[in-house]
This record gives structure tokens, C-alpha cells and sequence, in this order.
């Protein structure tokens, strides 16, 4: 379909100093007007960095780990809110009859907007553009924000936007677009602090993913804690279970599977959306060069705030 065969990187605008796609014009007014309500669950994030994994938890944790009613696709229990502005929707009457699917994509706004309270909502836009409400303070919804470290974000958003953008360039090239700014929701660096800076006024949760990989069971108590549920251990460790590497890897209602499969035939390449879970490829993967630009704008951006990945 044409959405999917967009070519790489045509047409995005910057907005407020981060690079968004063009789509997003036609969404801009109703995000910045969009009613948030104060039982909102809110996950954001810069693309990458262990959203889906995120969700996931946050969901079971919320929804007593019910894990029957998370067969149901992640989109739909969890929607992501700017959805739309990624693709080109008006081409979407020639897609496939996937309703759930295409109804989020063709409107993913009206889609969140209507779902039963309380809602669930995944978003990548940086602060400076999330609803109005959240950003005066005037609607305090719970706030989960994930963050990763910035060489492992970009290579996985390297094989995302293969998989899902259909990036044809080399490796080399793709981390200068991250650098460079030029990839949808960049500047990594300025997305994370714009949400750190945030954390004394907003009701936010801050997670990282290493954290996540390091010690899951603590990281889903501490969730739990701040969205006053109580876990025991033994739920604890079946919810962890469940949002294992592994596990997740395999579950369709998480692994995008059928978007995947779709997109294998059109850009005719191999890959899973939960692909590595690693921490550190980028020891292997990235020149030195590449790393030292890496280095220097992390020291710039994250040293006066104790930000360390
Ligand atoms: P990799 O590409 O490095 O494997 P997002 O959901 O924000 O798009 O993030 C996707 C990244 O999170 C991918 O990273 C994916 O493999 C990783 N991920 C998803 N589920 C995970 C899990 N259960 N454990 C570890 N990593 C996970």
C-alpha cells in the first residue's frame, strides 16, 4: 500500500525545533486542543526506547494483570495518539478491510479520544507539542516516560525505520540523520530532558529501559507505586514473566506481527519489531567517529543534569 512505500523521509517539517512528519499539520490543532482527563494514562517517549515493552506493563499493571483481555491488539487497548500524522491516511481506502487497525490510522485522535476511561495513551511527541492541557498543568493525568540510551535508540530505529519506513541507506548514513536531527521526533537529546525537566511540576513517572532490563520486578513495583496498585511477588514475578524478552517476542497481540508481515513483502526485507532487546550493540556497530559525535553531544546536553545512560 502507498503508505508504506512513501519515499524515505520526503516531506518532513520542523515544528518548534523537532522534526515531525508532514502529516502532523493536519493533526496539530486538535492534539494542542485535545481533552485530556485527569484518569489519562500516559506513556511517552523519543521512537525506540522500549515504548511497546512499556505499555505492555503499564497496562497489566493497571488493568490487574489481566491477561486474557490483553490478547486484545496493543493499538486498541493502548492507541497511539498522533498515529495518523505518520502515514499518509488519505491512501488508506485502498487498504485492507483491518478494521481496528485502519479506523486508529485514519483518525488515531478520534480513536483515543473515545476510548472508556480510564484511557490509555502512547505518544512520541515531544513536551513542547503534547496537548495544552497537560502542558499548563491544568488536566494532571499519570505520565510514564522511557528513555534509553541514545547509540542503542538509534540502531534500533535504524532497523525500524527499515522495516517500517523502508530506509534504504546504509548504516553510516542513517546514525548522521540522527545526529543531524532529521528523523521523526529528533532531537533525541532535547526529547528526553525536555520530560526530565518536567519531573517536579508533572505528574511523571521517569523509567528507563536499561533499568527495565536490569531489574524488571523492581521497575514494576515502582509502577505500580505510582499508579497506587499493590502487587504481590507472586505477581510481580508472573507479570515479569509474561514481559520477558521471549514472551513478548511471540505474543501477536504485541509484536506487531501482521503490520510486519505486510511490510516484509512490500520493502521485500527480513526483521520482528521486538527484535534484539539488547543493551550495547553499538560497541559492534557504530565507527569511532560516529561514537565520539555521540559522546560529545550526550556530555553537551545530559552532564548538567545527571542524565546517564
Ligand atoms: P531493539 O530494536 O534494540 O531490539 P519501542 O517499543 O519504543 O519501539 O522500542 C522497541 C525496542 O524495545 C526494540 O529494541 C525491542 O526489541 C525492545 N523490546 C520490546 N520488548 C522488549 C522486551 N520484552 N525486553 C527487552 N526489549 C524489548
Amino acid at each position: 500500500i502507498d503508505m508504506f512505500t512513501n519515499e524515505f523521509r520526503k516531506g518532513y517539517i520542523m515544528v518548534n525545533g523537532f522534526s515531525m512528519p508532514v502529516g502532523y499539520r493536519d493533526f496539530a490543532e486538535r492534539i494542542e486542543n485535545f481533552e485530556v482527563k485527569d484518569d489519562d494514562i500516559w506513556i511517552c517517549s523519543f521512537p525506540k526506547t522500549g515504548t511497546t515493552w512499556t505499555q505492555e506493563m503499564i497496562w497489566n499493571i493497571v488493568n490487574n494483570l489481566n491477561f486474557e483481555g490483553a490478547k486484545v491488539p496493543l493499538a486498541e487497548r493502548f492507541p497511539f495518539l498522533e498515529f495518523s500524522a505518520l502515514f499518509d491516511y488519505r491512501s488508506l481506502k485502498a487498504a485492507p478491510p483491518e478494521k481496528e487497525f485502519n479506523q486508529s490510522v485514519a483518525n488515531s485522535v478520534e480513536f483515543v479520544k473515545d476510548k472508556p476511561s480510564p484511557r490509555f495513551i502512547k505518544c512520541h511527541l515531544p513536551f513542547c507539542l503534547l496537548p495544552r492541557q497537560i502542558r499548563t498543568g491544568e488536566k494532571k493525568p499519570k505520565i510514564i516516560y522511557v528513555a534509553r540510551n541514545p547509540k542503542d535508540t538509534c540502531i534500533s530505529y535504524y532497523h525500524h525505520c527499515q522495516l517500517l519506513e523502508g530506509y534504504r541507506g546504509n548504516f553510516d548514513d542513517f546514525c548522521r540523520l540522527f545526529l543531524g536531527n532529521k528523523l521523526n521526533y529528533t532531537p533525541y537529546w532535547d526529547h528526553i530532558l525536555d520530560f526530565w525537566k518536567q519531573k517536579a511540576h508533572l505528574n511523571i513517572l521517569f523509567l528507563k529501559y536499561e533499568y527495565m532490563k536490569a531489574d524488571l520486578p523492581a521497575v514494576i513495583k515502582k509502577s505500580a507505586a505510582f499508579l497506587d496498585k499493590t502487587l504481590s511477588e507472586d505477581q510481580v514475578k508472573t507479570l515479569a514473566e509474561h514481559l520477558n524478552f521471549a514472551n513478548m517476542k511471540v505474543n501477536p497481540a504485541v509484536n506487531y506481527e501482521h503490520v510486519i508481515a505486510r511490510n516484509k513483502k512490500s520493502f521485500n526485507i527480513e526483521g520482528s519489531f521486538i527484535r534484539s532487546g539488547e543493551i550495547g550493540q553499538w560497541k559492534d556497530r557504530m565507527s569511532d567517529s560516529i561514537i565520539q559525535e555521540f559522546n560529545r553531544l550526550t556530555e553537551e546536553k545530559f552532564s548538567d543534569y545527571n542524565l546517564i545512560f
